[in-house]
């Protein structure tokens, strides 16, 4: 029955007395008296969130700190920024491998804009693709050695939309501890039960395995290829083994692994000297090495069908990732191609930047072989102040604090770059060793 003919069917017989209309809602017996609302659930500037930001905000003024948040840059973003007219040292920036300010990816980029415009103006199932979206598939699927690739407008977008398309409430996640907001998000769109194991703790894993999958329908293990507070890269070929023996999927997040980690810089399966084949679901974010914008899902041709047709926020329902980032996008995977010396670059600065702060009695925690180091304060607010002391010192990095890491886990974050120098480097960790001699201790208050 379709709805016209049971509408009509309806407007039939209340013409003909035997239902009668609805009695207009004023004549209801709905209580005329609101119902009193707390004004903490309609006034934003009572919202807890709000509430803490005022507090962090009271905290930067009574220590008279100056905050280095939301500074404008001027030109590129790569070993060295402009920070409101400051040239600082910059551990802060994604762009590992210095491309974004690169001649060839500019070049590309507008010759995008020149022959398509700075939108496509659609979906890309409409009328919004064009001939670089199909290019960079075929690359990235040709690199990674997967059957085929979905590029996508936003790094974040598409790992919680991919995620959450693939896994349904009758499924089972299960990811590690330390993994990105972005597959957190994920999860929630999925509805799927969820399970996390401490970090990098296989036996865990399995466990959970034993005891669940027969449960579940899909079950999708979540790991990343380099983990983005601990710089350190779990045992992608014992996952593929577990995950082959439970019948369940893998999903590596490379957004701080591909461009940079293996001996030629390409990710993952570089690195461990497998196929991308046998990674079910190979997701990366063009926002670190690419040097751009976006996100991609790499893997078999059913996955990618169902991602490019049906999976809300990946293509669907949303624009086409614009021309000139995805023209960025692909000049950058063709340069990581042809010059695998830039991730190698990346490997020693962060391998000399290591060794240099163990000398001296810092804790880099897990890091090896990737371009984030972590130095452990264990202390937010010695972090934060630590973080004040060395912009004073045109050095710029963040702390990364609760509730992004566990109190006693408070750190440093140094993301390094293929354009680091050794005298930066030395300048940063004597800078770290006479702040610490000199730090205040801990009231506490965060
Ligand atoms: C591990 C990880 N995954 C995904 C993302 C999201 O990527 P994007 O910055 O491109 O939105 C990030 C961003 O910081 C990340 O660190």
């Amino acid at each position: 029955m379709n709805y016209q003919s049971s509408f009509d069917r309806l407007k039939q017989k209340m013409n003909a007395g035997s239902i009668e209309p609805a009695a207009p809602t004023e004549n209801r017996s709905v209580p005329n008296v609101p119902v009193p609302v707390q004004p903490a659930f309609y006034d934003f500037a009572l919202f807890p969130e709000y509430k803490e930001f005022t507090t962090m905000e009271w905290f930067y003024e009574k220590q008279n700190y100056t905050k280095n948040q939301f500074l404008k840059h001027a030109g590129a973003s790569d070993a060295t920024v402009e920070l409101d007219g400051r040239r600082v040292i910059n551990f802060s920036s994604y762009n590992y491998l210095a491309l974004a300010n690169d001649p060839r990816v500019k070049a590309a980029a507008k010759r995008a804009i020149d022959d398509c415009g700075t939108s496509t103006g659609s979906g890309r199932s409409i009328t919004g693709e064009v001939s670089v979206h199909q290019e960079f598939e075929r690359e990235i699927a040709d690199l990674l050695g997967t059957e085929d690739a979905v590029v996508s407008v936003g790094g974040y977008s598409t790992n919680a939309f991919a995620i959450g398309y693939v896994c349904r409430p009758q499924d089972m996640i299960i990811y590690d501890e330390l993994i990105h907001n972005s597959a957190l998000s994920g999860c929630k769109i999925a509805g799927s039960r969820r399970f996390s194991f401490p970090h990098n703790d296989y036996e865990a894993l399995e466990k959970l395995l034993v005891e669940h999958r027969h449960k579940y329908e899909r079950v999708l293990i979540l790991v990343e290829g380099v983990y983005s507070m601990d710089g350190d890269i779990p045992d992608v070929p014992r996952i593929i083994e577990i995950k082959n023996r439970h019948n369940a999927l893998l999903m590596v997040d490379e957004a701080h692994s591909m461009g940079i980690i293996g001996p030629n810089g390409l990710g993952v399966t570089d690195y461990f000297n497998i196929s991308g084949k046998e990674i079910d679901i190979l997701y990366g974010s063009m926002s670190k090495a690419f040097g751009t914008c976006g996100g991609y899902v790499a893997g078999s041709k059913p996955l990618i069908a169902m991602l490019k047709n049906y999976a809300p926020g990946v293509l669907l329902y949303g624009a086409a990732p614009t021309p000139a980032n995805t023209a960025a996008g692909l000049e950058t995977l063709r340069i990581m191609r042809a010059e695998p010396e830039r991730a190698r670059q990346v490997q020693a600065n962060a391998a000399y930047f290591i060794a240099k702060a163990k000398s001296v009695g810092l804790n880099t925690y897990n890091s090896k072989d990737s371009g984030v180091v972590p130095i452990m304060l264990r202390d937010s607010e010695l972090a934060l102040w630590m973080s004040i002391q060395l912009f004073d010192r045109r050095i710029c990095t963040f702390p990364m604090l609760y509730p992004i890491v566990p109190r006693d886990k408070s750190r440093l974050r140094f993301f390094i770059n293929t354009n680091h120098t050794k005298e930066q480097i030395d300048y940063t960790i004597d800078c770290l060793v006479e702040n610490l001699r000199v730090a205040p201790r801990s009231k506490g208050v965060m």
